[in-house]
């Protein structure tokens, strides 16, 4: 395991690299929609990625943000975002990070989130304690919903602003503060090391999240993950230290 983990690691940091280096360069913009962008960057940081897992691990195969490779039915596989915060990236906002997950036949075995700005590395593997740049990490222990604050993500299409606005509208009343800070990897980081009490999102993608899956269960928290029948491959989020009644 601790192989794969390195390698995992040394993916985020040469991804988080290329990253940091074009970060307030112009971006060639591949796709544009109402409350979404497309990087050529996002690109180039997957396949990175992909060149050194697939050439360390060539019988892995990988399911990402830009696109897979390698057998799909394979038992071995890695979940990536190369670019999880696009566009805070694109308006120059310093809040993006690489996520990179393994999982094993069902379940997740690995799991990395890497901020470059900040340099943090969250890293965790099954059955142990997460580390931040090294240091165990564990969840918040706050119980009392009025003393929480929460990240609230609203998804990236009319149909998940629809679908996550109700709730927000509904928690912030409750907490000390609802956040959206645009990267759901680094939401489910900040749970697992108890910066947030919590993360809420419905219409989320597997890459976005399947690393702080990892992290925030082996950090003591719980996570309800439920696939969305409305809404493709997409799935509803409930991520929190455990003990906090978010009372949903
Ligand atoms: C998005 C971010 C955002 C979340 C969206 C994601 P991307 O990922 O994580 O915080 O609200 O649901 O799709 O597009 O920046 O990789």
């Amino acid at each position: 395991m601790k192989h794969y983990l390195d390698t995992a690691e040394e993916a985020a940091r040469g991804a988080g690299k290329l990253l940091r280096q074009n970060f307030r360069r112009q971006q060639r913009v591949n796709a544009v929609a109402a409350h979404d962008l497309k990087l050529e960057i996002d690109i180039q940081a997957q396949e990175l990625i992909t060149k050194l897992l697939l050439e360390e691990f060539p019988e892995h195969a990988l399911y990402g943000e830009e696109g897979v490779a390698g057998d799909q039915s394979t038992e071995h596989q890695w979940i990536v975002d190369p670019l999880d915060g696009t566009v805070n990236y694109f308006y120059g906002i310093p809040h993006f990070c690489v996520s990179i997950a393994l999982r094993l036949r069902n379940e997740i075995m690995i799991g990395v989130i890497y901020d470059p700005i900040r340099e943090e590395m969250w890293s965790g593997q099954k059955g142990e304690v997460p580390k931040l740049n090294g240091h165990p990490v564990h969840v918040s222990d706050r119980a009392d919903l009025t003393e929480a604050v929460i990240s609230v993500g609203l998804a990236k299409t009319g149909e998940t602003i629809n679908a996550n606005f109700p709730l927000l509208q509904e928690m912030i009343h409750r907490v000390r503060k609802c956040r959206i800070l645009g990267s759901a990897a680094l939401d489910m980081a900040y749970v697992a090391c108890g910066r947030f009490d919590a993360y809420i999102e419905q219409g989320i993608s597997l890459w976005d999240i399947a690393a702080g899956w990892l992290l925030v269960e082996n950090a003591g928290g719980t996570v309800d993950l439920r696939p969305r029948d409305d809404m493709k491959d997409k799935y509803s989020i409930v991520a929190s230290n455990g003990v906090i009644d978010l009372k949903l």
